[in-house]
């Protein structure tokens, strides 16, 4: 069955301080051939870009990221998230992810955590802080004892670390900040977010179509 995390090889997650930044942002994104958003919920005006995405770029499927509590969560879906990540997940933010109406990835970082997620019939998860917390070694481990699960990894993931990720069986798609960096926003340089985009998903595909041969 195709999910949330068979959409595109890399979701994009996006940390927008200014509001005004936000419908280019999804629309440069939308440029270099990305339909999909992740943006964090980590700033002060978070909500207000996520409402301006939902309203004037429709055609991206929006998400929001660094989801903590229930209440972010429901104001998220008020606001237009199509769908909601976490860095982690408490049982209590668990069950209450769960309960919406929308896809879900909450953050995991050991087994046991991605037990607790599989527990409650959550197949797709977030492997976060993919870099420190073991990277592709880690997801290549547990592949064998936990091959119903399937993992969207980010944390210090790059255009020239991504392969490595999507070559593994249980990892459908990665997530990363670098096709948006903070200095391509303060200067408003969409073509950037463009470039860095077409870039990261010609490098996705490349991967895939070499997994698909069963190359390296
Ligand atoms: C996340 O929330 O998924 C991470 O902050 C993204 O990690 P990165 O900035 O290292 O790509």
């Amino acid at each position: 069955m195709s999910t949330l995390l068979d959409l595109s090889p890399i979701i994009p997650v996006v940390t927008i301080e200014d509001p005004a930044h936000a419908v280019p942002v999804a629309r440069a994104l939308l440029a270099g051939g990305i339909g999909i958003i992740e943006l964090t919920l980590r700033t002060e005006r978070s909500f207000e870009s996520l409402n301006a995405i939902a309203t004037e770029v429709p055609e991206i499927r929006l998400g929001a990221g660094s989801v903590l509590t229930p209440h972010q969560a429901d104001i998220a879906i008020e606001l237009g998230a199509r769908f909601l990540v976490s860095p982690g997940a408490t049982v209590r933010l668990l069950d209450h992810l769960l309960a919406l109406d929308v896809p879900v990835l909450p953050g995991v970082a050991t087994v046991s955590e991605a037990l607790t997620a599989a527990e409650r019939g959550l197949t797709d998860l977030k492997f976060f802080p993919a870099g420190p917390a073991g990277g592709s070694a880690y997801l290549a481990a547990i592949a064998a004892p936990v091959p119903q699960l399937r993992f969207c990894p980010t944390g210090g993931i790059t255009v020239d670390t991504m392969g490595d990720y999507l070559a593994l069986p249980n990892v459908p798609c990665v997530g990363g900040s670098w096709l948006t960096p903070a200095s391509a926003l303060a200067a408003a340089d969409w073509q950037r977010v463009t470039a860095l985009s077409a870039a990261a998903l010609a490098a996705g595909r490349a991967s895939r179509t070499r997994q698909a041969h069963g190359g390296p």
